[in-house]
Order: C-alpha cells, then sequence, then structure tokens
C-alpha cells in the first residue's frame, strides 16, 4: 500500500499525527459527558468549548455559530431541512433554490423536501465549466423563497462558485444563503463578518482532520428545526452526546488546514498545473478533456473526462499501475452511471461516463505527478482496448 500513490484527497485524507496527539486524551483522560457539571465533565466541556471558539475565531465568527454534526452530509442536511421547516413553521417561505451540480447530500434533501413535503424547488443548471450565473439565481427568486443553498466549490470537476455575488444577492433580497464548503473549506479564507453567507458546511475528514465529524457554522440569529432531537446539546440544534476527541481533532486540523493555507496553496496548484498540463500532453487529444473551469478550480484538483471510456475502468488499471484516484466523488465511485455533472455541464454521452479525478495533497511531491503523467497513456491504451473486446461487430 505504502508504493501506492494517494490523489484521492478530495475523497478523505490522512489524519495529521498532530491532530490524533491533541484528541487522544480525550478518550482515556478527559473522557466526561460534556453536558455533565461535575470535574470531568467541565474538563471535557472546556475542551469542547476551546474547541468550537478555535474554528470561530479562524472564521471571524462567534463560538455559538459554531455547531459540530456527524459529517458534511449531516451539515447539509441540518442547513437545508433546518431552514426550511423552520420557515415553514413561521409562515415565513416555502420555496428552495440550488443547483443541479450540488454534492447529492445537498440535492437529495432538496429533492425529499420538495417530493415527500410539499416544498417548491428550483435546481438551476450551470454553464460549460460548471459555473451556476448569479443571473439564474437572481431570475429564480420568488417572494417566497427562504433559502438559496449553492456549493463553493464542485466536487468532481473542482470548479469554485460566485458564493460572495450569489450570496449578496441572497442577502439584498432577505434570504439565507447556505453554502456547501466541504471542498473549498481549507482552501479559502473565511471571514463571516463579511461574506454573506448565513451558513456554510465542513468535513474535517477532507482537511487531515477525523472522519465521523462535521462543522456547520450558523449565522447568529438563524433559527433551524433540528432534526435530531433529544438533550438540546448544540444549543438545541443537534442533540447527542458531543464527541469530544472529534471536535478537538476537527479545531486543530482546521486550524492546521488556515495557518499553513498559503504554503498549501502553492504546493497544490504547482502539481495541480503540472499534472494537467502532463496528462492532457500525453494522451491523445480527441480521447481527453479537462472538466471544470480552467482557472475557477480548486487548487488540488485536476478533474478529465475520456472519451468512450468508463471512469471505474480508469479506475481499476489506474489502481494497477499503483495510483489511487476517483471518478468524480468518493460516493460515485463503482457507480457505473453516467455522471450527472458531466452532463449539466452539456457533455454528450461519449464523455459522461469516462470522468476521471486526481486531488492533490500535501504529502505529494512531483514525482507522484511524473508517475501518473507516465502512466495515463499506458492506461488509456488498455483500457481502451479491452472496452473494444465488448463493442458489437454489427
Ligand atoms: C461537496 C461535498 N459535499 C458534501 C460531501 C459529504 O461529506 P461527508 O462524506 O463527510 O458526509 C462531500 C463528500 O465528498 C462533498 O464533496
Amino acid at each position: 500500500m505504502s508504493t501506492h500513490i494517494y490523489l484521492d484527497h478530495g475523497a478523505s485524507t490522512p489524519v495529521n499525527p498532530q491532530v490524533i496527539e491533541q484528541m487522544m486524551p480525550f478518550w482515556t483522560e478527559h473522557y466526561g459527558n460534556p453536558s455533565s457539571s461535575h470535574a470531568h465533565g467541565r474538563s471535557a466541556g472546556f475542551a469542547l468549548d476551546e474547541a468550537r471558539l478555535t474554528i470561530a475565531q479562524l472564521m471571524n465568527a462567534k463560538a455559538k455559530e459554531i455547531v459540530f454534526t456527524g459529517c458534511g452530509s449531516e451539515s447539509d442536511n441540518l442547513a437545508i431541512r433546518g431552514v426550511m421547516w423552520a420557515a415553514r413553521k413561521n409562515g415565513t417561505g416555502n420555496h428552495l433554490i440550488t443547483s443541479a451540480i450540488e454534492h447529492e447530500a445537498v440535492i437529495e434533501t432538496a429533492v425529499q423536501l420538495r417530493d415527500h413535503f410539499n416544498f417548491d424547488l428550483t435546481i438551476l443548471g450551470a454553464d460549460e465549466y460548471g459555473r451556476v450565473s448569479v443571473e439564474d439565481v437572481a431570475a429564480a427568486i420568488r417572494p417566497d423563497t427562504a433559502l438559496i443553498s449553492i456549493m463553493a466549490a464542485n466536487n468532481e470537476i473542482g470548479t469554485m462558485q460566485p458564493i460572495q455575488e450569489i450570496g449578496a444577492l441572497a442577502r439584498e433580497h432577505g434570504i439565507l444563503f447556505h453554502t456547501d464548503a466541504v471542498q473549498a473549506a481549507a482552501t479559502t479564507r473565511w471571514d463571516m463578518a463579511t461574506m454573506p453567507i448565513d451558513l456554510l458546511s465542513m468535513a474535517p475528514h477532507k482537511f487531515y482532520g477525523p472522519k465521523g465529524v462535521g462543522i456547520l457554522y450558523v449565522r447568529d440569529g438563524v433559527e433551524l428545526v433540528s432534526a435530531l432531537t433529544g438533550g438540546g446539546q448544540e444549543d438545541g440544534r443537534r442533540s447527542g452526546t458531543v464527541n469530544v476527541a472529534f471536535a478537538v481533532g476537527a479545531a486543530e486540523a482546521f486550524k492546521l488546514a488556515q495557518d499553513n493555507l498559503e504554503a498549501h496553496v502553492t504546493h497544490y496548484t504547482s502539481l495541480r498545473d503540472q499534472l494537467i498540463a502532463g496528462v492532457l500532453a500525453a494522451v491523445p487529444a480527441d480521447d481527453i478533456i479537462l472538466t471544470g473551469h480552467p482557472t475557477e478550480r480548486l487548487p488540488h484538483h485536476a478533474s478529465f473526462a475520456l472519451k468512450n471510456l468508463s471512469g471505474n475502468d480508469l479506475l481499476m488499471h489506474l489502481d494497477m499501475a499503483g495510483i489511487s484516484a476517483s471518478s468524480g466523488s468518493a460516493c460515485k465511485t463503482g457507480d457505473p452511471k453516467p455522471s450527472a455533472i458531466l452532463e449539466t455541464i452539456g457533455l454528450d454521452p461519449a464523455w459522461t461516463k469516462g470522468g476521471l479525478r486526481f486531488t492533490v495533497g500535501s504529502q505529494n511531491t512531483l514525482a507522484d505527478i511524473e508517475h501518473v503523467i507516465q502512466a495515463m497513456p499506458l492506461v488509456v491504451e488498455k483500457v481502451r482496448k479491452v472496452s473494444q473486446l465488448f463493442i458489437p461487430s454489427n
């Protein structure tokens, strides 16, 4: 495994040993329930407060605006369902705007609200680069729009969205704005005092933190109806004993990401650009295109579509060549259906099953990238040969 090159940091990352070190005492030493008032509880509760404050300060936010959840998907679910249910309860709106390029955690939540709870839903398209247009958002706004949810950056094609402009538009109309920043959290500076964002989802396992914890920023004053009811933890927004060790790990990972942001972005961008240029030069031009925006893309993200090839077959052969990549999102790997994102950006069926994503990380080197560039033409040739065996002759 150690000789395998890991280029799937968009799916998950190794946990930084510094993060593990910070988490350890909260299993064996400070194991009290953070809601308990005795000494054991207080020491856990203090660490939880510290973790919340650390994240808040890094985003220029207030501690009470940070909610710990179980994963990025739960943060998206809580933001969208929580706001829409509150709007229903208060009679302040029934309409939600999102886009076809969102992660399933957003789109499936929105569709469920429409199909089973009679909310109105507008799903916007995107341009050939996967950008949602601010004008389209403006045109979709109605008097009863309660929430706009547009992701900060797409997981499959890396395109970053004009969230500043969309958030400003939402604010102009008095509509709440949520952004799924699961892919963009660690390479963006967040200043919630000035950014027009009311809710923001993150997943620490995407930036060298543990799996099993998510973060949701909720602007002070925004009401959420909780889907997880019970003891009223997290200010009534997410009941259940908080996982202190994971909250501590989430805070440490976010701190390390934000403290080293410029160095990481420089490293990632350099590897990404060499990877994109090298792969496009190595594979016959008729067989491959870059997907996503050429410049407005995540610094660690290189994505392609290959003509008349299956992304799954490409992944299998890359794996055999010692490279771990992805076809777009971790949840989709193994799914032979055409990519909804590649369809949304207007690619014809010859391309939509051939999505391929490489996401670099802090441990990757230029030698890793060179290995991929060298392997790609051979992998493409092998997959093409195998797939031709199955093309009917008549
Ligand atoms: C953009 C985006 N949103 C949400 C999620 C879901 O995050 P999690 O797997 O932590 O639930 C992912 C995961 O890949 C993602 O890329």
